[in-house]
């Protein structure tokens, strides 16, 4: 075979072999391309096995275009392979597309319990009036339970507020009115505190009675209180959770560790009076009960009673929740479900 003849093999190779590279669609194409022109039994070995029977001279012009040849392909497959590349990688991208800056899933902020924020809403309301945040113990020895707060052993208001009792003689505490009595003992009068926290009953449970909820005690020890200051800090803590006007009622009610005692209850926001199951058909909801301390109580903490007096309420806190979010149902506040929790 002459030179001229191969000459023009090679460059026929070249111009067919880019043809090919430039219609390829995919890398699969493209390789089946480049082993047809540069494969080890490819078109340019077999050209390049004529070589030997040229001059030397031919052959080493024939070599020359041979090299520039296969360099010229071997560089545009590798910028069309480049290219192929590329492209898929751009396509995977798309497809496997993630927005890095949103928040990882299960990552999502929770919420406080309603019977939380209306805890820390009172709490600061009542630190901004003087008084300091207390807590006791929910396992309570029943001297501060009962004993301390003029309830001793045969008094049937123990009846009134049965729980459970532990082996060693304590008990779950039934209010959180022992931590009147823990204050008292521990800081002396003039005094002004506040102490929310769980207490428990060995209750019937319904609408409206859990055997677990929230209380929130109250007491000022101070010289010359009397049921008027009680009253204006009733009304500042009813207006500041409800923000508006609630009408009140006051009753007489027993309690063994004040004296007067009251009932201070509260128009049914859930119904507006007209008789729900929370206000068990009454209208009204058993909200606030309270009194001024009873002389038995102050003396029983070292306090002298012809000097100091005080008030004293017990807020129950779940119902007030439930007045303040409009929640008909006690019960759903410990479920746990989060799809009544995640509406506060
Ligand atoms: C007491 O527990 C007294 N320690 C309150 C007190 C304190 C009176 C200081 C005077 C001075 P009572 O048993 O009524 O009182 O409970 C107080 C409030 O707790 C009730 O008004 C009610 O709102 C709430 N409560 C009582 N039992 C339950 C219950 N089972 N489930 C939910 N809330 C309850």
């Amino acid at each position: 075979m002459t030179e001229a003849a191969l000459n023009a093999q090679l460059e026929e190779l070249r111009r067919a072999t880019l043809a090919g590279f430039a219609s390829a669609v995919s890398l699969e194409e493209l390789e089946s391309t480049r082993v047809e022109a540069l494969g080890r039994k490819g078109t340019l070995a077999q050209i390049s096995k004529n070589l030997a029977k040229l001059l030397p001279e031919e052959r080493a012009r024939l070599g020359k275009l041979l090299n520039a040849v296969k360099q010229d392909l071997e560089q545009e497959y590798a910028s069309k392979q480049r290219r192929f590349e590329q492209a898929a990688l751009a396509e995977r991208l798309s497809r496997e597309w993630i927005d890095v800056s949103l928040p990882a899933p299960g990552l999502r902020p929770g919420s406080l319990h309603p019977v939380t924020q209306v805890q820390q809403e009172i709490e600061d309301l009542f630190t901004s009036l003087g008084f300091a945040v207390l807590e006791g113990p929910e396992v309570e020895t029943e001297e501060h339970n009962f004993d301390a707060l003029n309830i001793p052993p045969t008094h049937p208001a123990r009846d009134m507020q049965d729980t459970f009792w532990l082996a060693n003689g304590h008990l779950l505490r039934t209010h959180t009115s022992p931590v009147q009595v823990r204050g008292m003992r521990k800081f002396g009068p003039p005094l002004r505190l506040i102490a929310p926290g769980r207490t428990f009953r060995n209750e019937e449970v319904d609408a409206s009675h859990e055997h677990t909820f929230y209380q929130l005690e109250g007491m000022m020890v101070d010289r010359d209180v009397s049921v008027a200051n009680l009253i204006y800090f009733m009304r500042t803590l009813l207006a500041s959770v409800f923000k508006r006007e609630v009408m009140l009622r006051l009753r007489p009610g027993y309690f063994p560790f004040v004296e007067p005692g009251f009932e201070l209850d509260i128009r049914c926001l859930i119904c507006d009076g007209s008789g729900c199951a929370v206000c068990k058909q009454s209208g009204w909801v058993e909200l606030l009960p309270c009194g001024l301390v009873h002389p038995n109580v102050l003396r029983m903490s070292d306090i002298d009673p012809d000097e100091w007096g005080g008030f004293a309420f017990g807020l129950g806190l779940t119902r007030l929740a439930m007045m303040r979010y409009g929640i008909d149902d006690i019960r759903l506040l410990q479920s746990g479900d989060l799809r009544f929790l995640t509406q506060f």
